[in-house]
Parts: structure tokens; C-alpha cells; sequence
């Protein structure tokens, strides 16, 4: 009783005093789920039209697309509100002041380069290189414009900033399916992949990064699009609790589990840095096993934005093409658009991140 409130106590100075103070920039490496821009920057020059920079993207929040994957704010939006910090821009915006922070992530962006698909026929990847090594480059090129006095200035910078590095896995998974690879074969890249990513945070820890979150993988097997696509006649591939494909689920499991075990690791070599892992796959089965409870009451397996079909997903009309078309009220949808969650799930699982259970250690027991 008597540490219950002791604890609940810090908890409210934490929140009162302590967390704007706490970190002065977020360093952020991903994909959609935590782009917030790049794509649209990158794309422009390739295409004038895509799905995210069109309405409904941003409908909730911003009024308006801003190359985010969702009706609003993302995860590590609701994160850096949290913290005082400014949303963080897309690095490859011109005219930025990064000195509080820059976020690399990517749409579609893998985690091990594109010559890795390439050399293996894996032509479902886009052409561009935006994977976690290439987003590293690009923070090694930003670097000097930090800090650039000496190395213990940037040491000192970074200490005081928060990376992310991920979500990474979701889309060398997704490539390699549709690319008609077996989950088998997929699956036969995990170490690879979580190798990859194991390197980034002790290539970010050298250069002086001292906290890190790194979120693991969402359940594909829920997604509206993973169930459209991989539809099946066997009621045996579904798990009667959710309804998700339990064989795309198992696999994100599997390199969920791979991705602590190479964090506990990265803990014992690196015992200075706090390493977290943040969870998406645990929120997004609890949502799809009790949606109601959430305020989901149009359920976690039909996206709110889409072209129909039994989980509201039609690759041809996808969210925003003509065809497709948006739900009334997005907050009691889980997912988006098929492959992204909306914006009201985002705040569950940021705020899940920032105070428990869904990160280990939570994001702001680290704030004192
Ligand atoms: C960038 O922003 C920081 C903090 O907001 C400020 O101290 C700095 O002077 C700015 N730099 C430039 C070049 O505007
Ligand atoms: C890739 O495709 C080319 C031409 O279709 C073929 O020659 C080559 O063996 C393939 N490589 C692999 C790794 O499958
Ligand atoms: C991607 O990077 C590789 C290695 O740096 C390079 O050889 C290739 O030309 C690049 N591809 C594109 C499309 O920029
Ligand atoms: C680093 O050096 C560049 C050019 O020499 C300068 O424009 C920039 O302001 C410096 N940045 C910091 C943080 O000192
Ligand atoms: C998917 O959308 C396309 C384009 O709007 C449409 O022609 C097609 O019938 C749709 N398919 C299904 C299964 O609804």
C-alpha cells in the first residue's frame, strides 16, 4: 500500500515537473507507421498523385494530408505531445530546424537494402532506397548540422534525445509475400532482419544515444488487407478469439520474440543505455478480442477507409482512390486503411508506450 502510493506520487511529479525538461530532441528511424512525410517528398518527384497525400489522410487531426498513414496522429505524434516537444519533422524536409529533432522514417521502407531483394528477384519492393541503413546514412549526413564542435557535444546532445528504431520487419514480410514467397521462407530472414536492426541501435548507442524504443511488429495476420489478400476456405487458419490469419500472426510473433531477445542482449553490453521494447502486436490483439471495450465498436478486422469487401479492402480502390470511401466516425475503427491504424488506436498504444503495459520499461519511467 505504502509503495503503491509512493510510486503513484513520482508518477504525478513525473507528469507535473519533470518530462518537458527531460528529453530536448527525438531521433525517429521507420516506416509508415512512423513516417511523417518523407514518402510524400521522396514520391512527388516520382508520382503527383498517391493514396496518403490525398483526403480523407489527415481528416481527423490535421484537416488536411500531411504524409501521414492515418486520419490523424501517429504514435510517436501523441509521443513527442507528451514530452513538449514539437511533432517531428521529415528529415528530408528543406528548411527544417532539426535541432529538436528529425524523423527518417519511410513508407515502405525495409530493414535490409534494397540489393537484398533485388539479388533474389523480389521485384514487389519500390526501387528507392529508404531502408535502416540508408535512414542511418541519412543521420550521419544531418549529424554536423547538430553538432559539430566536438564529439562529446554531440554525445552530450544525444544523451539528452529520444530514438525510435521502428517499426522495421512489417514490409520485408509483406514484399516477400507478394512476391508469392512462402511464410516459410519468410520466416527464414528473421535472424537476418533482427540482426540488422540489433546493429542500427549499437551503431546509434556508439554515437551516444542512451535511450531507445523499439517497437516490435504488428499482428499482420489482423490486418484487413493480410485477410482480403490471403483469404481462406479453411476456417482452421483463423483464430476463433480474433478472426486474424494465425499463420502471419505467428510469424510476427516469432520475430517479436527474436527482436526482446536481441534487445536483452544489446541491455547487458550496453548496461548505461535503456533499451525499450514497445509493443504493437499485445494492444492490436486486445483490440481485436474486445473492440468494445476500446470504444471500437466497428471492430479491428474492417478498415474504416476503403473499397468493400467482407473487411472494407480493395487493393484496386484503395483509401482515397476512386472507389473507396471513408467511415462516418474513425475513432470506432481500429484500422485505417487496410494497413494502418487510425489515429484514436495510436493514442491507446502511445499512451500504452508512455506508462505501461505495452513497453518494457514505460517510456516515461525513464523521465526522473
Ligand atoms: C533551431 O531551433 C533551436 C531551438 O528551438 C534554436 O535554439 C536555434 O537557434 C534554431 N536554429 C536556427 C538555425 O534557426
Ligand atoms: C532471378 O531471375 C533471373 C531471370 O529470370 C534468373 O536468371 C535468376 O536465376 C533468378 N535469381 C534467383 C536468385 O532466383
Ligand atoms: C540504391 O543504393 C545502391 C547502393 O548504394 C545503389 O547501387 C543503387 O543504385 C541505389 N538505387 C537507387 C534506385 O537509388
Ligand atoms: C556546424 O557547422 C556548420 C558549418 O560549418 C554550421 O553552419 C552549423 O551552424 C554548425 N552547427 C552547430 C550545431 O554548431
Ligand atoms: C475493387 O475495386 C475495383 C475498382 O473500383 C472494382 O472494379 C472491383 O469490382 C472491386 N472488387 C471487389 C471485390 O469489390
Amino acid at each position: 500500500m505504502k509503495l503503491l502510493s509512493l510510486f503513484l506520487l513520482l508518477a504525478i511529479f513525473n507528469e507535473a515537473y519533470c518530462i518537458h525538461q527531460y528529453y530536448t530532441s527525438i531521433f525517429s528511424f521507420g516506416d509508415s507507421y512512423a513516417d511523417t512525410g518523407n514518402f510524400v517528398i521522396i514520391g512527388s518527384q516520382i508520382l503527383s498523385v498517391f493514396p496518403i497525400n490525398q483526403p480523407p489522410y489527415g481528416e481527423t487531426f490535421f484537416g488536411r494530408p500531411t504524409g501521414r498513414s492515418s486520419d490523424g496522429r501517429l504514435v510517436i505524434d501523441f509521443i513527442a505531445e507528451t514530452l513538449g516537444l514539437p511533432f517531428v519533422p521529415p528529415s528530408l524536409a528543406q528548411d527544417k530546424n532539426f535541432s529538436q529533432g528529425a524523423n527518417f522514417a519511410v513508407f515502405g521502407a525495409t530493414t535490409l537494402d534494397l540489393a537484398f531483394f533485388m539479388q533474389k528477384n523480389i521485384t514487389s519492393v519500390p526501387p528507392i532506397n529508404t531502408s535502416l541503413n540508408v535512414q542511418l546514412e541519412w543521420f550521419e549526413k544531418l549529424k554536423p548540422s547538430l553538432c559539430n564542435t566536438t564529439e562529446s557535444q554531440c554525445k552530450e546532445y544525444f544523451r539528452k534525445s529520444l530514438f525510435f528504431v521502428g517499426e522495421f520487419g512489417g514490409n520485408d514480410y509483406n514484399y516477400l509475400r507478394q512476391a508469392k514467397r512462402s511464410l516459410a521462407e519468410a520466416r527464414s530472414y528473421v535472424p537476418q532482419i533482427i540482426n540488422t536492426i540489433s546493429m542500427a541501435i549499437e551503431r546509434l548507442i556508439q554515437e551516444g544515444a542512451v535511450h531507445l524504443v523499439v517497437p516490435g511488429t504488428v499482428p499482420s495476420g489482423c490486418l484487413p488487407s493480410v485477410l482480403t489478400v490471403f483469404q481462406s476456405s479453411n476456417e482452421g487458419d483463423y483464430d476463433p478469439r480474433t478472426g486474424c490469419l494465425k499463420a502471419f500472426n505467428a510469424l510476427a510473433s516469432y520475430h517479436n520474440s527474436m527482436l526482446r531477445n536481441a534487445v536483452q542482449k544489446l541491455r547487458c553490453k550496453y548496461p548505461h543505455a535503456t533499451i525499450i521494447n514497445a509493443d504493437y502486436y499485445a494492444p492490436y490483439i486486445k483490440f481485436a478480442t474486445e473492440p468494445r471495450r476500446f470504444g471500437f465498436s466497428n471492430g479491428a478486422l474492417r478498415a474504416c477507409c476503403g473499397g468493400g469487401g467482407p473487411y472494407n479492402y480493395n487493393m484496386s480502390a484503395f483509401c482515397a482512390l476512386p472507389g473507396s470511401s471513408a467511415c462516418q466516425d474513425p475513432s470506432t475503427y481500429v484500422n485505417w486503411d487496410g494497413i494502418h491504424l487510425t489515429e484514436a488506436s495510436h493514442s491507446y498504444i502511445a499512451n500504452s508506450w508512455l506508462k505501461g503495459p505495452y513497453a518494457s520499461p514505460p517510456i516515461l519511467s525513464r523521465t526522473h
